[in-house]
């Protein structure tokens, strides 16, 4: 192939990448005007804050918080004014379609719901009208145990300040403990008795037994203490590589192979003739060099 093709390939295959990256994302223009029906009021705000909650916050992030994840390009935050450069019908739009690694929730999220969402991103129109302000943290109490049969983590969060009512909805975070922090496996919502079930990844690798230390903590806005379920058996064996083995050398000498002490023993005591042979010739030199 010549360079020219070469060349051609290249910029045909490169093309379409750099342009989702860097193009602005085209939304046709009878979409634009579309208004959405679902009327924006606290009702349907709330709504479309727990649609968000499951559906999106893991990679657009708090609103407002600018902590989306480290994607490529980044997950816009919803209170930007990035975010609402986009009518109403471009939001749809683009919630609909997705584009990369932003899915489409054409068939996940019904329309009527995709339009609550809306609503709650309305929520944070730079100089709009906020009508779901954030509430100081709720105070909860967070129970947790690991069911290692199931190998599932059951989650009880209550309102501290309620007697023992149940919180509804509330994000719960479960991760295993590591060396050097904490790795999130997953999130649980509670339901509406405030308990959340939340199965362990199968892939999970806990120590050489194959325990894992698991922390149940909660999500932005509940102020809990985590709780710590120390070494349950739901991982997966870690293996480790047994340097001290009866038939490695180092291990001891009673188990070594008369070839290899032999061969060692030579090669070691070879070593330390050579050195004294040279010792000695230097010495030699010496006594030479001043006796003439
Ligand atoms: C897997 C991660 C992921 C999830 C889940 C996700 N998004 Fe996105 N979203 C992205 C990324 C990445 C972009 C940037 C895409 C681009 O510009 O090509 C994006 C872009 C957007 C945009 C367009 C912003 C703009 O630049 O105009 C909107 C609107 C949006 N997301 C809303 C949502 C909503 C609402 C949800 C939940 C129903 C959601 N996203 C779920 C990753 C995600």
């Amino acid at each position: 192939m010549n360079t020219k093709w070469k060349l051609f390939l290249i910029a045909t295959l490169a093309f379409p990448a750099q342009q989702v990256l860097s193009q602005d994302w085209m939304v046709p223009s009878d979409h634009t005007a579309l208004t959405n029906p679902s009327e924006y009021n606290l009702e349907n705000i709330k709504k479309g804050k727990e649609l968000y909650t499951r559906n999106c916050q893991s990679c657009h992030g708090d609103p407002g918080k600018n902590n989306p994840l480290a994607l490529l390009p980044l997950p816009v935050d919803i209170a930007s004014e990035r975010m609402h450069a986009n009518s109403e019908g471009d939001l749809f739009y683009k919630i609909t379609t997705g584009r990369g690694v932003m899915p489409p929730f054409e068939s996940t999220i019904s329309e009527n719901e995709r339009w609550k969402l809306i609503n709650f991103i309305m929520n944070f129109k730079p100089g709009g009208n906020q009508l779901l302000v954030d509430a100081p943290p709720v105070k909860v109490k967070l129970l947790a145990s690991v069911n290692e049969n199931k190998s599932t983590v059951e989650i009880l969060a209550e309102r501290e300040d309620a007697e023992s009512t149940g919180l509804e909805n509330a994000p719960v975070i479960i991760s295993a403990k590591k060396t050097f922090g904490n790795i999130e496996l997953g999130r649980a919502i509670t339901n509406e008795n405030g308990r959340a079930e939340f199965t362990i990844p199968e892939n999970v690798i806990g120590d050489e037994e194959g325990y894992v230390s698991i922390v149940v903590s909660m999500g932005d806005g509940y102020d809990a203490h985590e709780v710590a379920l120390e070494k349950a058996k739901v991982g997966k064996n870690k293996v480790v590589p047994r340097l001290i083995k009866g038939e490695v050398l180092w291990s001891t000498n009673n188990n070594i192979q008369l070839w290899l002490l032999l061969s060692y023993i030579s090669a070691a005591g070879g070593a330390w003739l050579v050195i004294g042979y040279a010792i000695y010739q230097i010495i030699k030199i010496k006594k030479l060099s001043k006796s003439s």
